[in-house]
């Protein structure tokens, strides 16, 4: 006969938490307010972003990394704005690079948490079937997941020219069909990407994709469909773009 083991000697049921880089300063969408605080359809970028994470049941835990002197702000933001109750919602100031704010979030971390997404601020509208569908992948046992689409564009590697503008010698031209352009949420095994943190050294302005820190561990990395929605918010064009999604997200809900 099978007796029930004593409570201690359960294993815990796997809990997931999203931390959310959000400690960039948006160089590239103009001057103004950081990139993740900038409003979409009337709400910050970043509150859309944290609903995304939130929205996914795999979700237990929100960790937002925020400018390094804006967490008081961002801490404010979240009081300001209904997020969902299951979920429980941590602020941690960011650091110079992206890389350096994913560490301070990962530092952040209970140690109850076995799986972790990190989540660009700048893909406010990333569709909660691209979460779980990453966060069930990692559960299922992968340590590293990536959501992906096939390019719509050929891409050449050149040599970078010295002044912008020079002309640039092409080096090759990679068969398209291999090639994927990779989103967030990226999905990990708590342990190995915390590993691929403390010995993956990235030169210059650090690493801007976990998962390639996690190869060069050596780990498997798998990629899962991404979502055309999952686009990054980076130049002028993309929030208007942004807002067109969201405008009709709102027609078809009704709104
Ligand atoms: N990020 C961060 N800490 C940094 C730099 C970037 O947390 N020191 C975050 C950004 O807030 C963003 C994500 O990493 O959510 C992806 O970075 P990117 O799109 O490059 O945003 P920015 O760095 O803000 O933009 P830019 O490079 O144009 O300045
Ligand atoms: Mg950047």
């Amino acid at each position: 006969m099978s007796s029930t083991p004593p409570p201690t000697d359960r294993p815990r049921p796997p809990r997931t938490a999203a931390v959310i880089p959000a400690a960039g300063r948006g160089v590239r969408l103009g001057p103004g307010t950081p990139k993740a605080l900038r409003a979409l359809g009337g709400t910050p970028m970043l509150i859309h972003a944290i609903r995304a994470m939130a929205a996914s049941r795999a979700v237990s835990l929100v960790v937002v990394v925020a400018p390094p002197d804006g967490a008081p702000e961002v801490k404010h933001l979240l009081d300001e704005h209904a997020l969902p109750e299951r979920t429980d919602y941590l602020v941690v100031p960011g650091g110079e690079t992206r890389q350096e704010s994913v560490r301070l979030g990962l530092d952040a971390l209970p140690e109850d948490i076995s799986a972790v997404l990190v989540h660009d601020a700048a893909r406010p509208l990333v569709p909660v079937d691209t979460v779980d569908a990453v966060a069930s992948a990692v559960r299922d046992g992968a340590p590293a997941v990536v959501p992906a689409l096939p390019l719509a564009d050929t891409v050449k590697e050149v040599e970078p020219a010295g002044t912008p503008g020079e002309p640039e010698p092409v080096l090759a031209t990679p068969v398209r069909a291999r090639l994927r352009a990779v989103q967030t949420p990226q999905g990990f095994d708590r342990d190995t990407l915390v590993r691929a943190h403390a010995e993956v050294a990235v030169d210059g302005e650090g690493a801007t994709d976990d998962a390639g820190m996690v190869e060069r561990l050596g780990a498997p990395v798998v990629v899962v469909p991404g979502h055309e929605e999952a686009f990054k918010v980076t130049r002028p064009l993309d929030l208007v773009l942004a807002e067109a999604v969201l405008a009709r997200r709102r027609a078809n809900d009704g709104f």
